[in-house]
């Protein structure tokens, strides 16, 4: 497996040549979830969960269309089991505890092995006590390479994400019911790679692919780069063929929980300048999230040198022959406490699909809200009927949205939409992987309280 880093000195003039100033390196043999400390702010944070003892949790690498494996072993008292959110990998090995495995209690390995289809910027994390090991550490980036190297000089992985935590350092409860109940609870530390506004060093002229991701339990970041010279070259994992415009202060890119956006950054010619990444958080400065500096002589690269990035093989829906199945998403008119076994609750069922809350990842005899077929092509009309927004996430299945009633959608092939107010979205899917494909919001306290469920496709 091929890790990508960019090396300085030897990476610049790699660069020049256009060959990519990446070192190799492999994944962890193993992945131990287990206890961290780390620290987010001036103090040291006990109590976190990563997959070693003072880092986060490291980027996972793999190449399009070859093997993975990924033993996973938990070491903490609680259960747990790890999502590779939007790869479309065989059930089994989705890891929602119930549904495709069961909860891995202390001491159990579960071994991962998939090849990923498709390229791209993915991410991974638990899916059972989701709430509170996500919050304390556990998500992380993966990174799918293409088959034909698009030519960067270097790249970047942000992985954007708050945590709440006290002045000294302490955790802050995950969430509250208030929050739950609304836009979700938020964090107050925001953090890139665990870091707050790092600088990361890329040859000057040269180009890097910068690749987004928002792993927060709850935050929509609202973004843009300070920087003209960018392009949008994959949402969400998939090439985008368009020419998408790039986000400004006054129209920031909406980026959900669950979501990710690769650019295209040609760096300054000149030493010491800076790209950043901006995010305008509520009632606060813009600020900057992470910067790229210039480092050394220009390695004068062009825009125009990036091969276009290859679509990935996803089936294009018949939209003649589509079936149509419709979703509502909005607040429970029953109460009640999820059953979610082994896996933790909130407490609560705030939220619902099709005005029933999920009755809990370990409920007996809950059928999944829509039985697709195999091959088949489907359009889901998905309505949002809460004034929340709601990043809405299906597994193992990629989709395009086609239309809305509030705004013009760019075509992209996705797995997490968000939803805004009020928001009515039909997006389409060949029915292409079997089994049992979680459905839910992103917002982990909206899926922790009612708002999941689950499709099959048979
Ligand atoms: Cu990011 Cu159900 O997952
Ligand atoms: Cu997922
Ligand atoms: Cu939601």
């Amino acid at each position: 497996m091929r890790r990508r880093e960019f090396l300085l000195g030897s990476g610049a003039a790699a660069g020049a040549l256009g060959l990519g100033g990446f070192a190799l390196a492999s994944n962890p043999q193993e992945l131990v979830i287990q206890p961290a400390s780390f620290a987010l702010r001036d103090q040291v944070t006990d109590g976190m969960v990563s997959l070693s003892p003072d880092a986060p949790p490291p980027v996972l690498y793999g190449n399009q269309g070859e093997v993975m494996r990924l033993p996973v072993r938990n070491t903490l008292p609680d259960y747990t089991a790890m999502h590779w959110h939007g790869l479309r990998i065989p059930n089994g090995m989705d890891g929602v505890p119930y549904l495709t495995q069961m909860p891995m209690g202390e001491g159990d390995q579960f071994d991962y092995e998939f090849i990923p289809p498709d390229a791209g910027t993915y991410w991974y994390h638990p899916h059972c006590m989701t709430m509170e090991q996500m919050a304390h550490g556990l998500t992380g980036v993966m990174v799918i390479a293409e088959a034909e190297d698009p030519g960067f000089d270097s790249e970047q992985v942000i992985n954007l994400r708050d945590f709440r935590l006290d002045e000294v350092g302490a955790f802050l409860p995950a969430y509250t019911p208030r929050g739950a109940a609304r836009a979700g609870t938020f964090g107050n530390v925001h953090t890139a790679n665990w870091l707050q506004a790092p600088v990361y060093d890329h040859p000057a002229g040269g180009l890097v692919r910068l690749r987004v991701v928002n792993t927060d339990t709850t935050r929509i970041y609202k973004l843009n780069l300070d920087h003209a010279e960018a392009r949008i070259i994959a949402w969400d994992g998939h090439p985008v063929d368009i020419d998408v415009p790039l986000p400004s202060v006054a129209e920031p890119l909406l980026l959900g929980p669950g979501q990710r956006v690769d650019f295209a950054v040609k760096m300054p010619e000149v030493e010491g300048k800076t790209v950043n990444l901006i995010a305008k958080l509520p009632g606060q400065p813009l600020r900057s999230m992470v910067g790229l500096q210039a480092v050394g002589a220009s390695v004068a690269r062009d825009m125009r040198e990036l091969k276009p990035l290859a679509k990935n093989p996803v089936a294009r829906p018949d939209l003649n022959k589509a079936e149509l199945h419709e979703f509502v998403f909005g607040w429970t008119p029953e109460g009640g406490e999820p059953n979610n076994g082994f896996c933790g609750s909130l407490g609560y069922n705030f939220w619902s699909i099709n005005r029933k809350p999920w009755p809990g990842d370990a409920a007996q005899d809950v059928g999944p809200l829509a039985t697709l077929q195999m091959g088949k092509s489907y359009v889901l009309r998905l309505r949002n009927e809460s004034p929340n927004l709601h990043p809405i996430h299906l597994h193992g299945l990629v989709f395009a949205p086609l239309k809305s009633n509030l705004r013009k959608l760019p075509p992209l092939m996705t797995d997490t939409m968000l939803l805004l107010k009020d928001e009515v979205v039909e997006i389409a899917l060949v029915a292409d992987n079997p089994g049992d494909w979680a459905f839910h919001c992103h917002v982990i306290e909206h899926q922790k309280t009612g708002l999941t469920g689950f499709v099959r496709v048979v």
